[in-house]
C-alpha cells in the first residue's frame, strides 16, 4: 500500500490545503495529513486539537485520508507510519527555496523517502493560512478561502480574542 504524508501547521486548513490533499488522495492509497506539534511556533490561533478537529471534519468524505499529529522529525514520524512519500503544494517561486531545503534535508536523512510537489491550483496560488487569519481578524469575508466550518471557527476565535492576535 502506498502511504503519503502531507505535513504542515494547518493553522487553519484552507481550500489550498484541501486541493493538495484531495489530489494526493487520488494518487496514493492512503494520505495522512499530519499536523506538526510545534511548541516554538509563535502565536498559533488554533490549538493542535482544534486544527485536528477542523481537518477531520473537512476531509470526512475522503475515505483514504487520515488526520494525525506528530512532533519531532517528520522522517521519524514517517517511519512509524510506514510512509514513503511526502506531498507538498508549491504555490509560487517564493515557496521554492524553503521547500527545496526541506526536501533536501529529508532526503539526506532518509534516501528511501521521496518528496512529491504539486502545483497549487491557480485559484489558490496566493492563499496561505496567514493571509486567511489576517483577513478574518478584521472581519472580512473568507468564504472563498476556507470551508464554512473553518470560517465559523475563525469568527468565534477572533471574537474571543478581541483582535489581540498578531502573526
Ligand atoms: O505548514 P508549514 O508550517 O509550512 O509546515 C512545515 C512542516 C511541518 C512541514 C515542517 O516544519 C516539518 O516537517 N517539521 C518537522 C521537523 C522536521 O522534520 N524538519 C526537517 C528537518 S530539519
Amino acid at each position: 500500500m502506498s502511504i503519503a504524508v502531507c505535513p504542515g501547521s494547518f493553522d487553519p486548513v484552507t481550500y489550498g490545503h484541501l486541493d493538495i490533499i484531495s489530489r494526493g488522495a487520488k494518487v496514493f492509497d492512503k494520505v495522512i495529513v499530519a499536523v506538526l506539534i510545534n511548541r516554538n511556533k509563535s502565536n498559533p490561533v488554533f490549538t493542535v486539537e482544534e486544527r485536528l478537529e477542523l481537518l477531520r471534519e473537512v476531509t470526512k468524505d475522503m475515505p483514504n485520508v487520515e488526520v494525525d499529529s506528530f512532533h519531532g522529525l517528520l522522517i521519524d514520524y514517517m517511519h512509524t507510519k510506514g510512509a514513503k512519500a511526502i506531498i507538498k503544494g508549491l504555490r509560487a517561486v517564493s515557496d521554492f527555496e524553503y521547500e527545496m531545503q526541506m526536501a533536501s534535508i529529508n532526503r539526506k536523512l532518509d534516501t528511501r523517502i521521496e518528496t512529491f510537489f504539486m502545483m497549487t491550483n491557480n485559484q489558490y496560488s496566493f492563499l496561505s493560512s496567514s493571509i486567511v487569519k489576517e483577513v478574518a481578524k478584521y472581519g472580512a469575508n473568507v468564504n472563498d478561502l476556507v470551508p464554512p466550518i473553518v470560517e465559523k471557527a475563525l469568527r468565534v476565535k477572533f471574537k474571543d480574542m478581541d483582535l489581540e492576535w498578531e502573526p
